[in-house]
């Protein structure tokens, strides 16, 4: 049976038996901004859950996209993805645990009508009590009618409790869990069963959640005005289960993406293929649902899925920008169900291609610093090389590193950035975003075109830099003309379109004063400094600078580039705003 079958039938099952289907919600959560993404059916039931009454009435079904992140790193194993597809069924104050249990059951195993699974294969585990709620005996009496009672399991509220974070609806619940292996496990003891799903050889396929109580910061404090049932049952798995696969990657749902992906792979690597399918795959609902990469909240996850991604496809062996065809069949894949896909395709891949290019010329740079033992913080700061990404490649290569110094680091580090973009110091740039980053970068260009275009006295007297434009104030004794600008920017956009690299040196302060490094007008600098040039791949400098950093890695990263205003702020000093568009 096919994945797309899997999704009609359960749909059409509840349906039968009184439920109304509901679509999907959106995964960026609309009224909820304590979290990033739905990661569960329910979130976006939670009003209904608490009480308020649904248009639809008191039974409904659905399935729902979800992403979880939490467990990023188990991603490449047999059964851990990061978006999902969750199908459940929904009792607001209607029926409870007779219903919930015995629908469970039958839609798993009815051949006519549900899954057809095998009930020999099945194992149900339940909420053994504690202080919130007791024992769920009555779970245990219900499951007992389907299932042999030594395949039932009593776990604690670790495993049998369920809530989204530390406030709103909860309750204990029941979990269902289906035997892979080919060879049949057969009776397990509890700790037999608990070893076997440890070692993914039994499955989570479905959970019922008999929602009645609620919690206040992490406590439960008292019981709903109504008993609900939340279910969910993670269609990736439960596909495996039918498809009688071991691991979701065999699946309909992911055998396309995997095929695209060994098209593209000149090394074998079980782990690195099945990231690379996830993470783009989550890359591509997230984006369809109108987040886009960036640096905080909801694009900063999308963001570091994509570098993953990147990082993998490179381990692999993928050319630049194979990652686009790969999301083309992802968006084959799913077009029919999730039209939202098709219709946002350029721009998922347009993001997708910008971040790819953006983030390899990155990854090729820091790779190189990281072997060299270059401090996490340089990395981070001066290659833009994410810390997590470093901390990832330590562990695998059994290498130590002190979080500890790098977050002091860092947090001396912004301090230092938010006292230079209260303006305190001059020169500064706001922050170390993207954005300003690429303009930090412009600002260097635009700096050298002065002199070249306009005259090569042009000293620098001042900056500022912020995500959304760069200003520098230079020594000049006249208005520059319209044909200066338009040269200027001209010459600009010639060096970012040819693609120079800009590449940091350290070095004695007499040297860098020798080679004629742009220093700022009354600077005071140490014995080695930094310097940074832009040049092309032979070596021709067009611009070298005393800086700091950061700066991207190459011109091309930075888009087009317009002088928005030019003006005078004192005798002798000119001012220019710009922008990258
Ligand atoms: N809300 C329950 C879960 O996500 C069904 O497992």
């Amino acid at each position: 049976m096919q994945s797309n079958e899997i999704r009609s039938r359960f749909l059409t099952f509840f349906e039968k038996r009184g439920h109304k289907i509901i679509p999907s919600a959106s995964l960026v959560p609309e009224n909820d901004p304590s979290v990033l993404f739905n990661t569960a059916g329910m979130q976006p039931l939670v009003p209904y859950l608490m009480g308020e009454k649904h248009p639809l009435g008191t039974k409904l079904v659905n399935v729902q996209k979800c992403v979880r992140t939490q467990d990023i790193d188990e991603v490449g194993d047999n059964t851990h993805d990061t978006f999902f597809e969750m199908m459940g069924n929904w009792s607001l104050g209607d029926y409870f645990k007779d219903e919930a249990i015995a629908w469970s059951y039958e839609f798993l195993t009815s051949k006519d009508e549900g899954l057809g699974l095998d009930p020999n294969r099945l194992y149900v585990t339940v909420f053994e009590g504690d202080e919130n709620s007791p024992k769920d005996t009555e779970a245990f009496e219900i499951w007992k009618k389907f299932i042999p009672e030594n395949r039932i399991y009593f776990m604690g509220a670790k495993s049998n409790w369920w809530s989204v974070g530390d406030n709103g609806p909860c309750g204990p619940d029941t979990e269902m869990f289906y035997d892979v292996t080919t060879e049949g496990l057969g009776d397990l003891t509890k700790e037999e069963y608990m070893k076997a799903d440890e070692s993914q050889k039994v499955v989570e396929i479905w959970n019922d959640v008999f929602m009645q109580y609620v919690k206040k910061d992490g406590k439960v404090v008292g019981k709903l005005s109504q008993q609900n049932v939340d279910t969910g049952s993670g269609l990736e798995r439960v596909v495996m289960a039918v498809q009688g696969k071991n691991n979701i990657f065999d699946t309909d749902l992911f055998s396309n993406i995997i095929s695209k992906i060994n098209e593209h792979s000149t090394v074998d690597n079980t782990k690195a293929k099945r990231i690379v399918a996830d993470h783009i795959r989550t890359s591509v609902f997230i984006m369809a649902d109108g987040a886009i990469p960036g640096n905080t909240g909801r694009g900063y996850i999308l963001r570091r899925l994509l570098r993953r991604a990147v990082r993998f496809a490179d381990t692999l062996g993928f050319k630049n920008e194979a990652l686009s065809q790969i999301v083309d069949i992802i968006i084959e894949q799913y077009k029919d169900v999730y039209p939202e896909l098709l219709s946002n395709s350029e721009v998922i891949k347009k993001e997708i291609a910008n971040e790819e290019s953006k983030f390899r010329q990155t990854l090729t740079n820091g790779l190189k610093e990281f072997e060299k033992g270059t401090d996490p913080f340089v990395l981070a700061t001066t290659y833009g090389f994410p810390i997590e990404l470093t901390l990832e490649i330590a562990k695998e290569k059994g290498i130590e590193i002190n979080l500890e110094d790098f977050n002091q680091k860092m947090a001396e580090h912004q301090k230092l950035s938010q006292t230079s973009s209260a303006g305190m110091f001059k020169g500064g740039l706001a922050n170390h975003n993207e954005k300003t980053i690429r303009l930090h970068t412009a600002h260097h260009l635009l700096l050298a075109a002065l002199q070249k275009v306009v005259s090569p006295d042009i000293k620098q007297r001042g900056s500022n830099i912020t995500e959304e434009r760069l200003r520098i104030d230079f020594m000049c004794d006249h208005k520059l003309t319209d044909e200066e600008k338009k040269k200027v920017e001209d010459l600009v956009n010639e060096k970012i379109s040819a693609g120079l690299n800009v590449i940091r040196r350290e070095m004695p302060l007499a040297e860098a004063e020798k080679i004629g490094a742009q220093m700022e007008f009354g600077a005071k600098y140490p014995e080695t400094v930094s310097v940074y040039f832009v040049e092309d791949e032979s070596g021709n400098q067009f611009s070298k600078e005393f800086c700091g950093g950061p700066h991207v890695t190459n011109t091309k990263e930075l888009g087009y580039f317009k002088i928005q205003k030019e003006e005078a702020v004192a005798a002798g000093i000119r001012r220019i705003k710009a922008v990258l568009d």
